[in-house]
């Protein structure tokens, strides 16, 4: 696929996988996908698999992301993970503001541009979620929602930064329930949040910046949806967690 943007496919793996079933899964990835130079590559383990998934993807194509951090640096604030943490674990992406995380934890933009700024500092990538509710789409508010949440979550950034943060695009109706974003849902809301990113930022910067598309993903529609002009790479939860599904979507996007 000829893309302005290098394609980047993350698995967010989410509350799944003992050690020992994140290590088979890695394995079987980094056999699946060796040959695979187009698309960045990244899983999402829990926290407790970090350090063990690290050694075995060393030197491999296939990276390795955290699906959340602390805003704070080291200190006390228990039960939480500092962004310095990951980094010594070879941890290069974070997933922010997932909406699973906006819905639980009660995450705010204003937390998740703290949590951005803060993985910056400790060079991380962030991979930050922003979308819009069943609800919130039907009443022909998400546009707004989409840029309260873009505005928000990514203030504070400088450009040079906002180039290394990755907008994860992720109708909160499409994840975990099968029900895709048709791909031009897909695009209308990507090319808008680029259309705001040329606003905030400048044209030349917001075309460097990559915009995942998440919900349902499957190896059956990662193809159409990537083809998009403004679909950058996909954000996979369920059908990242068996490495055929995950390295057919990869493989299917090449
Ligand atoms: P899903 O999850 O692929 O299972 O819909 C996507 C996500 O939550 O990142």
């Amino acid at each position: 696929m000829n893309k302005e943007r290098k394609l980047i496919v993350a698995g967010n793996w989410k509350m799944n996988k003992t050690v020992a079933e994140a290590l088979e899964l890695v394995r079987d990835l980094k056999h699946e996908l060796a040959n695979i130079k187009e698309v960045d590559i990244v899983v999402c383990p829990p926290f407790t698999a970090l350090s063990e998934v690290a050694q075995v993807i060393r030197g491999s194509n296939i990276d390795l992301g955290a699906q959340n951090m602390s805003e704070h640096g080291p200190g006390a604030y228990t039960g939480e993970i500092a962004a310095e943490m990951l980094g010594e674990l070879a941890v290069r992406y974070v997933i922010l503001g997932h909406s699973e995380r906006r819905q639980y934890q009660k995450e705010s933009d204003e937390l998740i541009s703290k949590k951005a700024q803060a993985a910056h500092a400790a060079s991380l990538q962030p991979i930050v979620c922003v979308g819009e509710t069943l609800a919130e789409r039907e009443a022909g508010q998400t546009e707004k929602v989409l840029e309260t949440q873009v505005r928000g979550s990514s203030k504070g950034l400088s450009k040079a930064q906002a180039v290394e943060t990755i907008i994860a695009y992720e109708p909160v109706w499409a994840i975990g329930t099968g029900k895709t974003a048709t791909t031009a849902q897909a695009q209308e809301a990507h090319a808008f949040i680029r259309g705001l990113l040329v606003k905030l930022l400048d044209e030349g910067t917001a075309r460097r910046v990559r915009i995942q598309y998440g919900g349902s993903v499957k190896p059956s529609n990662a193809r159409e949806l990537m083809s998009q002009p403004d679909v950058d790479g996909a954000l996979v939860g369920g059908a990242s967690l068996e490495a055929k599904s995950f390295a057919e979507i990869i493989k299917n996007s090449v």
